[in-house]
């Protein structure tokens, strides 16, 4: 049996008649950048969300930079805290609106942003957090709002996740998505958008992914060039309705990995901080590279989120972290590894995963 650890062909063929039709009406219209499909998706994406605004962008990592250049992060003295365990377009975003990084630790069962190493690592330069919903579950948004610091919120792995009932944006007004095609809400190529309950704000944003332009002459703030373009909010639309009940079929794989690896003392499922819209099943495992392997040659893709964490990357090498410093991520560096899941995965590939893991123990 062959697993691959995502499968991007499944959700395209499934709502190809949708963006087909988008598609051809999009091309008799020839208008291809800032159109009304993109109005379209930023009001049902919104709605989506329980929140009032979205603002489509280029990327993910536009998204929390354009964040931080609202809300005035844009200078070296200002530090932006956040965690080492995410993708480096969390640390290269920071970067790119002209802010610093202090990394913090993640909590050794969640892997998330550890909010008591963050308030111990607070300083009168700390100018924000970026808290990152890592693998689709949500942080303890209570305590990082509780040190009252703008939070940016990177939920670019937690499409359709809230915390304790309520959407991310009522912790915060800058919430940003990627929709790069594994994401669980992707695009067929690069894509982000923020989600933000704050008229001002929202109106700030649509100004700055767009060279900062009032209108099509002026500009009136330091903006970026980075828009959603038409042809992504057609499949966007079309996947969109989808996104609850792709949402629900993880949760069934996931369910079934949790039953599996209950009690099976060599694997560990990351503890997760529900609910989660589960990104990616990630557990630590000893003798991870092995094992790696020996799914590899058994049909089993699986990957690591991540190998690296963000401090010992030379392009993070000056936000002061060396090695040894932030324990909790770099152990689970080390050990994580993630498993196949995707929303149309049969439950027998799981069960085929399973079984290939315990007989490799
Ligand atoms: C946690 C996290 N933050 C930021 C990003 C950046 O998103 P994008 O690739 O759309 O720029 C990603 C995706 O790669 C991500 O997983």
């Amino acid at each position: 049996m062959n697993v691959p650890l995502m499968n991007l062909h499944a959700p395209l063929e499934g709502v190809a008649e949708s963006w087909r039709a988008s598609l051809e009406q999009l091309f008799a219209r020839a208008h291809f950048v800032l159109g009304q499909e993109l109005s379209l998706f930023e009001s049902e994406f919104a709605a989506e969300l329980d929140a009032r605004f979205a603002v489509g962008v280029g990327s993910g990592t536009a998204a929390i930079e354009l964040c931080l250049r609202e809300a005035g992060i844009t200078t070296r003295e200002q530090e932006v805290i956040t965690s080492p365990l995410t993708a480096p377009f969390t640390g290269i975003a920071i970067l790119a609106a002209g802010a610093s990084i202090k990394f913090c630790d993640v909590d050794p069962d969640t892997l998330l942003l550890d909010p008591v190493h963050a308030e111990m690592r607070m300083t009168s330069r700390t100018a924000a957090i970026v808290p990152v919903h890592l693998y689709g579950q949500p942080c303890d948004l209570d305590r990082l709002s509780a040190l009252r610091l703008p939070l940016i919120q990177d939920a670019c792995q937690a499409h359709g996740a809230a915390y304790k009932g309520r959407p991310f944006t009522d912790y915060s007004p800058h919430v940003a998505y990627s929709f790069y095609p594994t994401k669980n809400l992707g695009c067929l190529g690069d894509g982000g958008a923020i989600v933000t309950s704050d008229a001002t704000i929202a109106n700030r944003l649509s100004m700055l992914r767009d060279g900062g332009r009032a209108d099509a002459h002026v500009s009136i703030l330091p903006g970026i060039n980075s828009r959603l373009d038409e042809i992504q909010c057609c499949f966007l639309r079309a996947f969109l309705p989808h996104l609850r009940e792709w949402n629900q079929r993880r949760s069934r794989i996931a369910a079934l990995y949790d039953q599996a690896f209950h009690g099976f003392e060599p694997v560990r499922p990351v503890l997760r901080r529900e609910p989660s819209v589960h990104h990616l099943y990630v557990v630590r495992a000893p003798n991870r590279d092995r094992l790696r392997e020996h799914l590899a040659e058994h049909g089993v893709g699986t990957g690591i989120h991540y190998p690296v964490p963000l401090h010992l990357h030379p392009t993070f090498e000056k936000c002061g972290a060396m090695f040894g410093d932030l324990p909790h991520a770099e152990r689970a560096c080390r050990e994580i590894v993630s498993l196949p899941i995707w929303p149309q995965m049969e439950e027998a590939q799981a069960l085929y995963v399973i079984d290939q893991v315990k007989s490799f123990y």
